[in-house]
């Protein structure tokens, strides 16, 4: 067996962030430091963990970078990556939406003909639209989309949607949902049977910590 640990990667700070590592603790995982080192080994298990930005991490997975990553689906799906995911997580349910002004008429896909949308996710929105042939002009901004609208940037949004509180705060609607999303574990084509065998245990302590929480 391999005496290379299994690199995985997680969130570097966003809502993944915290739960991933609660994940690995429940799983017995005992990791070293944190947040300040961008990798940090585990004392008990062989595995590092690499805090990264979560948009890059789909890419780090595919060229085999890091072995596995902690991720929600809808970034998997963005950024169009080869990666298998292996273990649905059930947290960080989400769903990715489109949401327009209170006040608005809206009336369907056919109102978004023609509108401009701000989203961080325009891959997933073209197909979307593309899959209703709706044409409209994509206008990637990398954060607080929301408040898109009411800067005068866009005519609609396509973000992501949990509580509904950001949109709320906004004045905004949701109107569509383009895909919905949870955490999951993806893992590289690419991996030695050293690491695929560290990561065999790690999914048995996975699936035995998500059936104890259900
Ligand atoms: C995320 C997402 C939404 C919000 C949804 O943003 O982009 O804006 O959470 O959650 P809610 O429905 O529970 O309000 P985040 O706060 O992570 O910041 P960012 O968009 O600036 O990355
Ligand atoms: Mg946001």
């Amino acid at each position: 067996m391999s005496t290379q640990p299994l690199r995985i990667a997680v969130q570097k700070s966003g809502r993944l962030l915290d739960e991933s590592i609660e994940l690995l603790r429940e799983c017995g995982i005992k990791i070293d430091n944190g947040r300040d080192q961008l990798k940090a080994p585990a004392r008990n298990f062989p595995v590092e963990v690499l805090y990264l930005r979560n948009s890059d991490i789909p890419q780090y997975i595919q060229d085999g970078v890091a072995d596995i990553g902690i991720l929600g689906e809808n970034t998997i799906i963005e950024k169009g990556k080869q990666v298998d995911i292996v273990q649905q997580l059930g947290f960080s349910k989400c769903r990715l939406s489109v949401a327009t002004p209170k006040g608005m008429p809206y009336a369907g896909l056919a109102t978004l003909q023609g509108k401009r949308i701000a989203t961080s996710y325009p891959n997933s929105l073209r197909a979307y639209l593309a899959a209703n042939a709706i044409e409209a002009e994509i206008h990637e901004i990398s954060g607080s989309v929301e408040i898109a609208p009411n800067i005068g940037l866009a005519d609609a949004i396509c973000d992501l949607v949990s509580s509904g509180s950001t949109l709320f705060k906004n004045g905004l609607e949701e109107q569509e949902v383009v895909l919905r999303s949870e955490a999951v574990i993806a893992a590289s084509p690419r991996m030695d049977a050293g690491r695929r065998a560290i990561l065999d245990q790690l999914l048995f302590r996975v699936k035995a910590v998500l059936e104890a929480r259900n």
